[in-house]
C-alpha cells in the first residue's frame, strides 16, 4: 500500500495507473477504521483495479459544539486495517491541503435534500460533506466511489450530486454492518459506556419492531413509524430526533410503506448522536441481526 499526504503526488500516481488501462475505486472516510468502512474496500476491489481510500476528518461537516476536536483518530492503526482489505494507496492529506485557502467560498449544496432528517438537526453538515466529497473527487477522479448505507442521506445526496453535477463516478451503496447483537458499526461507538452501549440497542430493535410490522402487513407509514418510535421510547437515555419512513433514492416521506423503503432514526444516546436505518423486505422471519448466531463483521440486513 502506498501512503500519500498530497493531492499533486496522487494525481502523478494515479496518472499512471489510468495510462495503463487501470481502473480507480474510491473509499472515501474520516478514519478509526472498522469493519463497515473495510466492507467498503471490498466492494471497491471488486468493482476496480486499483483501490483509494482517503482518510480526512473534514472540518466543514462538523457544526458548532460538535465532536470535531474528540473524533476518534488512529492513522497508524488504519493504515494497517486498509492495508489487510488490499487498499493500493491511502490518500491522508491535512486541512491545509484540502482547503488551502482556508474557509471555501463555493461550496456544494441541496436545498430541499440537506434540511431534512439529520439535515433539520445538523445546520450546514451535508454542505460540507458534499462540498468536500466533490473536492476529493475532483482529486481522486475514480470510475466508481463507495459509500455505507448507514449514512443513508449522505449517500443519497452524494448520488444525487454526481447525477447533477454529471460527475463521472458510479457511485456504489454498500450495506449496513452490525454487530452480532445489531448495533450498527460506527467510529462513534467508542464514545459509549457499557451501560450506553445497552440502551443503543434500541435503534436496531426499533428497526427490528418496524420491519416485523411491515413483514405482518402494515403499509401505513405512520402505524410503521410508531412502532419503531414505541421501541425507542422504552428505553431510558434514548433520546430520539426523529424516525421516519423514506425513500431512499428522493427522501420523499411516502404515505404508505413499499418495499425498498427505508426507516431511519437518529437519536442521543448519553451525548452520543446515533444513526441507524432499515430497508424494509417481505422477510417475515425473525430480524436475523438479534439472534446473535453470526459472527461480528457481516451485513446484517434481513435478505
Ligand atoms: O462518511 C464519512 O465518513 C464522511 O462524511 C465522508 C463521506 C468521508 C466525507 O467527509
Amino acid at each position: 500500500m502506498i501512503r500519500i499526504e498530497t493531492s499533486a503526488e496522487l494525481r502523478e500516481v494515479l496518472g499512471r495507473f489510468r495510462a495503463d488501462g487501470r481502473t480507480i475505486g474510491f473509499v472515501p472516510t474520516m478514519g478509526y477504521l472498522h469493519e463497515g468502512h473495510l466492507a467498503l474496500c471490498d466492494a471497491a476491489n471488486a468493482a476496480a483495479d486499483v483501490v483509494v481510500m482517503s482518510i480526512f476528518v473534514n472540518p466543514l461537516q462538523f457544526g458548532e459544539g460538535e465532536d470535531l476536536d474528540r473524533y476518534p483518530r488512529d492513522l497508524e492503526r488504519d493504515a494497517s486495517l486498509a492495508a489487510g482489505r488490499d487498499v493500493d494507496i491511502l490518500f491522508t492529506p491535512d486541512a491545509g491541503e484540502i482547503y488551502p485557502h482556508g474557509p471555501v467560498a463555493v461550496r456544494v449544496r441541496a436545498p430541499g435534500l440537506e434540511d431534512r432528517l439529520c439535515g433539520a438537526f445538523r445546520p450546514g453538515h451535508f454542505e460540507g460533506v458534499l462540498t468536500v466529497v466533490a473536492k476529493l473527487f475532483n482529486i481522486v477522479r475514480p470510475d466508481v466511489a463507495v459509500f455505507g448505507q448507514k449514512d443513508l442521506q449522505q449517500a443519497a445526496l452524494i448520488r444525487r450530486m454526481a447525477q447533477d453535477l454529471n460527475f463521472p463516478v458510479a457511485i456504489e451503496i454498500a450495506p449496513v454492518v452490525r454487530e452480532p447483537d445489531g448495533l450498527a458499526l460506527s467510529s462513534r461507538n467508542v464514545y459509549l459506556s457499557p451501560a450506553e452501549r445497552a440502551s443503543a440497542l434500541a435503534l436496531s430493535r426499533a428497526l427490528a419492531a418496524a420491519q416485523a410490522a411491515f413483514a405482518a402487513g402494515q403499509v401505513e407509514a405512520g402505524a410503521v413509524v410508531a412502532a419503531a418510535r414505541a421501541t425507542l421510547d422504552a428505553v431510558p437515555g434514548v433520546e430520539v430526533q426523529y424516525v421516519e419512513l423514506v425513500d431512499t433514492q428522493t427522501l420523499d416521506t411516502p404515505a404508505q410503506a413499499r418495499v425498498g423503503d427505508a426507516v431511519a432514526v437518529a437519536a442521543f444516546v448519553g451525548a452520543t448522536r446515533l444513526i441507524d436505518n432499515h430497508v424494509l423486505d417481505h422477510s417475515d422471519n425473525q430480524v436475523p441481526w438479534h439472534d446473535g448466531d453470526r459472527a461480528a463483521g457481516q451485513s446484517r440486513e434481513p435478505s
